[in-house]
């Protein structure tokens, strides 16, 4: 598979999705630059350059550079079958200035300590208590933060919030927006929060819980495995052809859809028995979403779920006839736009294919140091999780140029 069209547009500043829809302003680039962190540039005019995609280092990211590098790099933690949450992690509801989101296991990581009991969290933070809480390997834990930084974060600082804008995030190079910003990872045709187009996309909503309960009695037996999922997400796309007039289903929502389903059998269930628990059931999944806690007495996996089983995982959606999800999108309610995309078969390209797709957060009217950023988080974090787990072909993939002393120093 190349990687061509999408992170070609990103480069070049093409795409219409944008993380930060404002330039990086003036003042913006006379802070970083007080701070030695970028030297002067003519953004429009950079050439566009080949990505150059470091090796991990025993597994793990190179120290990030340039615009990047005050950003803290996640580290690998212990990943053992262990009771989650220890005693070091004690539930506590949000206060009045704490903020939740639309990520159940993120609003529990919160609740529970794992990640800043406010909400504010960063890259590495957030990170690594993916690895602590959940069991998901170092590699998928540090994508999925890298992905929520790109989609509403700061780069400079790698601070983020769980959920709307927040004051408590800088806004160094744009507007940062939160997990809640609509497009680079928030999609519609999510499980239990609504489409954008209908106002709140990130507030949990009973209704669909009960749905969610529905399936899982009618496809299976009352747990919460992939077969119910499956017909669930099915079903959830259905009903937003038919009554949301602006529903997208492009790659995105593939890889996003299916991700975040498939993620329920692998993280939730109780592994207390050991690294094969079963489907997971009731008793196991409600308590992250109806109260945002850990269920009790709760072994998080010891074996780390990572790119290549997520790759594994949309495969096996993707090849489901009966679940199938045309892409394509409505334009207007009762006129939905089908469009072609070349959905991968086998995990090799489905795990390309989760790069390509997801490391495209857009830059649309984007110029300078933002799209530099943009570029340098594919390049420096991104692409060497995948070059390390499925080496991607990354030679039809451009990044903005740092070169010719118009870039980031480092960078
Ligand atoms: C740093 C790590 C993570 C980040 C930044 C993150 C971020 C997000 C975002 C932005 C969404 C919204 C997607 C949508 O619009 O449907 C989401 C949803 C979701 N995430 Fe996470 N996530 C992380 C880790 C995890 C983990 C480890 C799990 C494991 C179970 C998980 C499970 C889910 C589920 C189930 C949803 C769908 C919620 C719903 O609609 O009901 N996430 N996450």
């Amino acid at each position: 598979m190349k990687l061509t069209a999408t992170l070609l547009a990103l480069a070049a500043g093409l795409q219409v999705t944008s993380a930060f829809p404002h330039f990086a302003t003036e003042e913006n680039y006379q802070k970083l630059a007080a701070r030695g962190m970028v030297k002067q540039r003519a953004p429009s005019n950079n050439p566009a350059r080949k990505l150059e995609v470091r090796d991990l280092i025993g597994g793990l990211l190179q120290p990030l550079t340039g615009v990047l590098a005050a950003i803290d790099l996640p580290t690998p933690q212990n990943q053992v079958l262990e009771l989650v949450p220890d005693a070091a992690h004690p539930y506590k509801a949000p206060g009045p200035t704490d903020i939740r989101g639309l990520c159940p296991t993120m609003n529990t990581m919160a609740n529970h300590g794992y990640i800043s009991r406010n909400g504010i969290t960063t890259f590495a933070e957030a990170a690594n208590g993916c690895q602590q809480a959940y069991g998901f390997g170092y590699d998928l834990c540090t994508f999925l933060s890298a992905l929520g930084l790109l989609a509403g974060g700061d780069l400079v600082t790698g601070k983020m919030s769980i959920s709307g804008p927040d004051a408590r995030v800088p806004n160094t190079l744009g507007p940062a927006k939160g997990l809640d910003n609509h497009g680079p990872f928030e999609i519609d045709g999510s499980m239990s929060r609504n489409d954008t187009y209908f106002g709140d996309n990130h507030s949990f909503l009973m209704e669909r819980w009960n749905t969610i309960r529905d399936f899982a009695k009618k496809y299976d037996n009352g747990n919460f495995g992939n077969a119910m999922w499956k017909k669930e997400r099915k079903a959830t796309y259905d009903k937003a052809v038919a009554t949301n007039p602006e529903f997208y289903a492009g790659a995105k929502y593939i890889a996003v859809s299916i991700a975040e389903r498939a993620f329920i059998p692998r993280a939730l269930p109780t592994f207390k028995g050991g690294p094969s628990p079963g489907i997971p059931d009731a008793f196991n999944v409600e308590p992250f979403f109806l109260n945002e806690t850990f269920p009790a007495n709760w072994f998080k996996r010891g074996d780390p779920y990572g790119l290549v089983g997520l790759a594994g995982d949309v495969v096996d959606y993707v090849t489901d006839l009966d679940t199938f999800t045309k892409p394509g999108q409505n334009q207007g309610i009762g006129n939905f736009v089908p469009f072609s995309l070349d959905l991968p078969t086998e995990p090799y390209a489905a795990g390309c294919f989760l790069f390509t797709t997801l490391a495209d957060v857009g830059a649309g009217g984007l110029e300078g140091e933002a799209v530099h950023a943009i570029g340098q988080v594919v390049e420096q974090i991104m692409a060497p999780l995948f070059k390390g787990a499925f080496n991607c072909d990354f030679s039809g993939t451009n990044t903005p140029s740092s070169g010719s002393g118009s870039g980031v120093n480092g960078g």
